[in-house]
C-alpha cells in the first residue's frame, strides 16, 4: 500500500482497541522469567559450546605476534579464532570499524579471539593461556586535541553537513543582544540490560543465529556480506531484546564470532559479551564540542542562530549529527549549522537514543536559557515567541503538526512555573537552593517501508508476523491492537510472532519510527486480508464491517472463523511512502519542567519533579507511550548528571567500562515523574496518524536539568554531566 495522500477516516479510527492504556501482552512472559532471551535458548539447538570473547589491549597499532598453543591445549578447548585462521572476511556496510581486528587493531577491545570450549569457564580459562604481543601505533584519542584536524563529513543520515541560509555573520553582529557559548557532551554508553548475546548454528551451508538484534534485516544483510555468504543462508531470531538504545541497531561482534566459532568447532556456539567488553567493543553515542551563537532583538525575537559542532570517530564513522534540531526548532531568518567531524582512535561512535539531538538539544536548550537570562524574558516565552509553523529554512514547507507552544504553555500551567523566581539562588528549603528549569522537547519522525504478513484461521484467530522487534518498547502491543481493531476481534484472538528474518522486512526499532510504521505495515496487510475475505465471501470490501468476531454486510452476519472457509486465509503487504514526509515537515515536540534542590554546601543535586507534556500524533497505546517517555526522561537525567564514559587518553579506552563505574540513575535518583500527551492525530504520518514518541522524551531534559541547577544556584555548567565539582567553586555564599 502506498501511503501518498493525507490519512482521511478509517478502520483504526474507531479506537475500539488502539488508543487504550493496554498492558504489555508479552509481560507475564517477561515477569515469570519465560520471554527466552538469546542466551537462555538453551533448548533451539542440541549440543551448545560456549565461546569466549578477547578484546584488544591497545587502542591503535597492530597484533605483533600471537600464540595460541597453550591455549588449544587447555581443557575442552574445541577452537580458537582469530583473524589469522577465520579465512577472508568481509565488512558490513554499517560497521565502520572491522568486528574481528588483526593484525591492524582500529580500537581498544575490538575483537581479536574467541575461544570456544565445552563449558564456559573452560573457554573463559582458555583465554587467559593466549599470548598476543601488540605494537603499538600513532594514536589520537583526545578530541579537543584534534578539533583543527576536523573536516567536513559527508553524513548518511541527518541532513547535510552544513547549512547556510540568509547573512548569519553580519545579523550576528549587528544584533543587540547576542549569546555566544561553547557546550561539551562527553561520550556516552547504551548500558542495556541484555548484553549483545548470540547462539549460532550451521546445517550445512546454512546459518542460523539467535541474538539480540533490534534490525534484523540490517543484520543478515551485514553477517552475509561479513562471511561472504548468500544472504538467502542466513537467518536471525531475535524475539525478546533485553534493551538496545541503539546499541544493537547493528550487525556485533558477538554474532560474527560464534558464526566463525560454531564453523571452526563443528558445534553450535553461544557467546555473550562480558559486561566490561561491551563499553569499548560495541558502538557508543560521540563526545560533541558545539558553539551556539544566538543574535536577538530587545523583545526575543531571534534574527541570527548558528550552531557548530565538532565529533570524533574511527576512519568511516558517522558525525554526531548535533545541529539537527537548530534547523527546525526556532525562527529567525539569518542561520547556519555546521558539523566537524575529526579523526579518532577510540571506539566507534554510532546512533544512541536520539542520535543528533538528544545530543543538540543538550546543548541548544541551555544555549536559548541564556539568552533568555541576558534579555531578560521568561525562557517559556521567549520560546513561544519565536515558534514557527514552518521549517525556517524552507518556508514553503510547513510542520504538519507542531504544538510546541500548547506543550509549553499546558506545561507552565500544571507544574507551577508561575511560582519560579527568576533570579538565581533565592529560593531556599533548608539547606536545599531550590531552582526550576525548562527545555523544549524536539525530535523528528521518520517514515520508512514496512510489510507483515496476516492470517486467519478457522478458529477465527489473527496471526501476525513481522520481522519487527521488541525492544522493551510495547511493539508486540501496538500490533496486537492494530490487527484487533482492523479485524474487529479481541486483543485475545491475536498472536503475534516478531524478530524473524523469515517474516517479511518491516522497519525495525530504531530512531523512534518502529510505532507508527510497523504499525501502518500491520495495517496495510490487514486490508488485504479484508479484501481476500470479502472476495471469499462475494461481498464488496468497502461495505462490509469487522466488528465482534464477525463480518456484517446488509443484513447478512458471518463469523470470522468461517469467513475463512476450508483453510486460513494468508495476506501480506508493506505500508510505502509517498512524498507527504517531503512536502511536510513530519516533527514531534515537547515541553520539560524539572525542579531540582541543590545543597546549599556540598553542591549535591537531586531532582524533586518532572514533567514532560509531549505531541507526538495519535498515541496508539497511552500506557506503553508513558512508559517510553518516563524511561527516557530518567535517561536524560542521566545524561545531565551522571552518565560519562571517562577516556583514557593515554590508552584510548573508556576506563568507566562497567555498570559500578558507567553511572545511570537509579530509583533513588527519580522523583516522582509527571507526563502528558496532548490529543494530536497527524494525517500526514501514516494512516496509523501516529509518530515516534520514545525518544522524543530524551530530548532537551539534560538541559531542563542544567536550567534548574542555573536556577537554583546561579551557576552555569556548560559541560556535561553536571557534576558537584563543577559546581563547588562558585556557589553561592552560605546565607
Ligand atoms: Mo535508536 S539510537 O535509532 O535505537
Amino acid at each position: 500500500m502506498r501511503f501518498e495522500h493525507p490519512a482521511t477516516f478509517n478502520p483504526i479510527d474507531q479506537l475500539k482497541v488502539i488508543g487504550h492504556p493496554t498492558s504489555r501482552i508479552e509481560g507475564p512472559l517477561k515477569t515469570t522469567g519465560t520471554a527466552p532471551y538469546a542466551y537462555e535458548r538453551h533448548d533451539v539447538v542440541a549440543n551448545q559450546a560456549y565461546g569466549c570473547v578477547v578484546g584488544s589491549a591497545i587502542g591503535k597499532g597492530r597484533i605483533a605476534a600471537i600464540d595460541l598453543e597453550a591455549a588449544k591445549a587447555a581443557p575442552g578447548v574445541l577452537a580458537i579464532v582469530t583473524a589469522e585462521n577465520a579465512g577472508k572476511l568481509g565488512k558490513g556496510e554499517r560497521n565502520a570499524a572491522p568486528l574481528l581486528g588483526g593484525p591492524e587493531i582500529a580500537h581498544y577491545h575490538q575483537a581479536v579471539a574467541i575461544a570456544v570450549a565445552s563449558t564456559f569457564e573452560q573457554a573463559r580459562a582458555a583465554v587467559q593461556l593466549i599470548r598476543i604481543d601488540y605494537a603499538k601505533g600513532d594514536s589520537k584519542f583526545d578530541l579537543a586535541a584534534v578539533l583543527d584536524t576536523a573536516g567536513t563529513p559527508n553524513p548518511s543520515f541527518g541532513g547535510p553537513a552544513d547549512t547556510d541560509i540568509g547573512d548569519f555573520a553580519t545579523a550576528f553582529a549587528v544584533a543587540p543582544v547576542q549569546l555566544d557559548a561553547t557546550y561539551t557532551t562527553p561520550d556516552q554508553g547504551h548500558a542495556m540490560m541484555e548484553p549483545h548475546a548470540s547462539i549460532a548454528a550451521w546445517d550445512g551451508d546454512k546459518l542460523t543465529v539467535w541474538t539480540s538484534n533490534q534490525m534484523i534485516a540490517w543484520g543478515v544483510e551485514d553477517l552475509a556480506k561479513t562471511l561472504g555468504i548468500p544472504k538467502e543462508n542466513v537467518r536471525l531470531i531475535s524475539p525478546y531484546i533485553g534493551g538496545g538504545f541503539g546499541g544493537k541497531l547493528f550487525l556485533r561482534a558477538d554474532v560474527l564470532l560464534a558464526a566463525l566459532g560454531a564453523r571452526a568447532a563443528g558445534r553450535p556456539v553461544k557467546v555473550a559479551l562480558q559486561r566490561p567488553l561491551m563499553f569499548n567493543n560495541t558502538t557508543h553515542r560521540p563526545a560533541t564540542i558545539q558553539r551556539i551563537r544566538i543574535g536577538a532583538e530587545r523583545d526575543g525575537k531571534i534574527t541570527a542562530i548558528g550552531h557548530e559542532s565538532w565529533s570524533g570517530n574511527v576512519i568511516g564513522g558517522e558525525p554526531e549529527m548535533a545541529v539537527s534540531q537548530t534547523r527546525l526548532l526556532y525562527a529567525g531568518a539569518n542561520r547556519m549549522t555546521a558539523t566537524r567531524l575529526a579523526a579518532l582512535d577510540l571506539p566507534e561512535g554510532n546512533a544512541m537514543r536520539a542520535p543528533g539531538e538528544a545530543s543538540g538539544m543538550m546543548a541548544l536548550e541551555i544555549a536559548v536559557d541564556e539568552l533568555a537570562d541576558k534579555l531578560g524574558i521568561d525562557p517559556v516565552a521567549l520560546r513561544i515567541t519565536n515558534d514557527t509553523q514552518v521549517d525556517p529554512e524552507h518556508p514553503e514547507r510547513h510542520f504538519s503538526q507542531r504544538q510546541l507552544v500548547q506543550c509549553l504553555n499546558e506545561g507552565a500551567a500544571r507544574f507551577g512555573w508561575n511560582k519560579r523566581n527568576p533570579k538565581p539562588g533565592q529560593v531556599r528549603d533548608g539547606r536545599w537552593l531550590i531552582g526550576m528549569g525548562v527545555a523544549a522537547a524536539f525530535r523528528n519522525n521518520l517514515v520508512t517501508k514496512s510489510a507483515a504478513r496476516v492470517r486467519l484461521d478457522q478458529q477465527g484467530r489473527v496471526t501476525v508476523e513481522t520481522d519487527m522487534t521488541d525492544i522493551g518498547t510495547g511493539s508486540y502491543t501496538i500490533i496486537a491492537q492494530t490487527a484487533a481493531e482492523m479485524m474487529g476481534v479481541p486483543l485475545e484472538k491475536v498472536v503475534v510472532r516478531l524478530g524473524d528474518s523469515d517474516f517479511p522486512v518491516s522497519c525495525g526499532s530504531g530512531g523512534q519510527w518502529g510505532g507508527n510504521n510497523s504499525t501502518a505495515g500491520v495495517y496495510a496487510a490487514c486490508v488485504k486480508l479484508r479484501e481476500a475475505i470479502a472476495q471469499k465471501l462475494g461481498i464488496n470490501s468497502e461495505e462490509a464491517v469487522f466488528a465482534d468476531g464477525v463480518v456484517r454486510t446488509g443484513n447478512r452476519n458471518v463469523p470470522l472463523a468461517q469467513a475463512a472457509g476450508g483453510g486460513d486465509l494468508v495476506a501480506e503487504d508493506a505500508i510505502e511512502y509517498g512524498d507527504l514526509a517531503k512536502t511536510y515537515q513530519q516533527s514531534t515536540f515537547g515541553a520539560h519542567f524539572v525542579e531540582v534542590g541543590v545543597d546549599a554546601d556540598t553542591a549535591e543535586i537531586r531532582v524533586r519533579r518532572m514533567l514532560a507534556v509531549c505531541a507526538a500524533g495519535r498515541i496508539l497505546n497511552p500506557k506503553a507511550a508513558r512508559s517510553q517517555v518516563i524511561g527516557a526522561m530518567t535517561m536524560g537525567v542521566g545524561a545531565a548528571l551522571m552518565e560519562d564514559l571517562v577516556v583514557d587518553k593515554r590508552h584510548g579506552l573508556f576506563i568507566t567500562h562497567d555498570l559500578a563505574a558507567y553511572e545511570v540513575p537509579v530509583h533513588a535518583d527519580i522523583p516522582h515523574q509527571d507526563m502528558v500527551f496532548l490529543d494530536e492525530t497527524d494525517p500526514m504520518s501514516s494512516p496509523m496518524k501516529a509518530k515516534g514518541v520514545a525518544e522524543l522524551g530524551i530530548c532537551g531534559v539534560a538541559a531542563a536539568v542544567a536550567n534548574a541547577v542555573y536556577n537554583a544556584t546561579g551557576v552555569r555548567v556548560r559541560e556535561y554531566p553536571i557534576t558537584l565539582d563543577k559546581l563547588l567553586a562558585q556557589m553561592p555564599e552560605p546565607v
